[in-house]
């Protein structure tokens, strides 16, 4: 099973990045989750064609079993790189690469909220796209600097809590495709 990790942050520091990586080392033998490197992906233009990095990005995306976005919150809502790769991937409308595929979303901020605004309006995005959200408990990271120490997620219970959640999205898939 092949999972593809989406974090909304270009940052080579980036909370949400390093959170999938570090999900990336829980998950069992047999589940691969590979994060997506969708820089070059241009602003969207209706006229524009179809870009190679928008053809990688499709590609991407049609290739993983399942999707796991990393959203960070910007201004209450999903950051602007975030939804321009959505946008593209989302045509042909009602019939794009997601249509049904299954998506698992967490969150992740410096403040105490933990982004969990930005993942409502991720939410609408992702019905808007006729995707399958992971049906589970939120999953947000607040006061999430506190949680690393060298780069490394330490804090046990968020450990913890991001492992139960990317296990029980393979299962889910693994389930839900029986
Ligand atoms: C933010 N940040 C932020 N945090 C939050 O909890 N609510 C918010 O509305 C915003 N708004 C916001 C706007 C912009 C433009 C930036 C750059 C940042 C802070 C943000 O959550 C924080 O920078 C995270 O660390 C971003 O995720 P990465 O880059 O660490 O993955």
């Amino acid at each position: 099973m092949k999972l593809l990790g989406v974090s909304g942050s270009f940052r080579s520091g980036s909370l949400h990045t390093r959170l999938l990586d570090e999900g990336a080392r829980m998950l069992p033998d047999g589940v691969e989750l590979v994060r997506l490197d969708y820089r070059d992906v241009p602003l969207y233009d209706a006229e524009a064609g179809h870009p190679d990095a928008v053809g990688a990005l499709k590609q991407a995306i049609a290739d993983a079993d399942g999707l796991v976005i990393a959203c960070p919150e910007y201004n209450h809502s999903i950051p602007g790189v975030l939804k321009n790769a959505l946008d593209w991937a989302s045509r042909p409308a009602f019939d794009s690469v997601l249509v049904d595929k299954p998506v698992a979303l967490f969150s992740a901020s410096p403040g105490v909220v933990g982004g969990v605004r930005a993942q409502a309006h991720l939410r609408e995005v992702l019905h808007g796209v006729l995707a399958r959200v992971y049906p589970a408990r939120e999953l947000s990271f607040g006061s999430a600097r506190t949680l690393f120490e060298d780069d490394r997620l330490v804090d046990p219970k968020a450990r913890e809590r991001l492992e139960r959640y990317l296990v029980g999205f393979a299962e889910w898939i693994g389930l839900a495709g029986r």
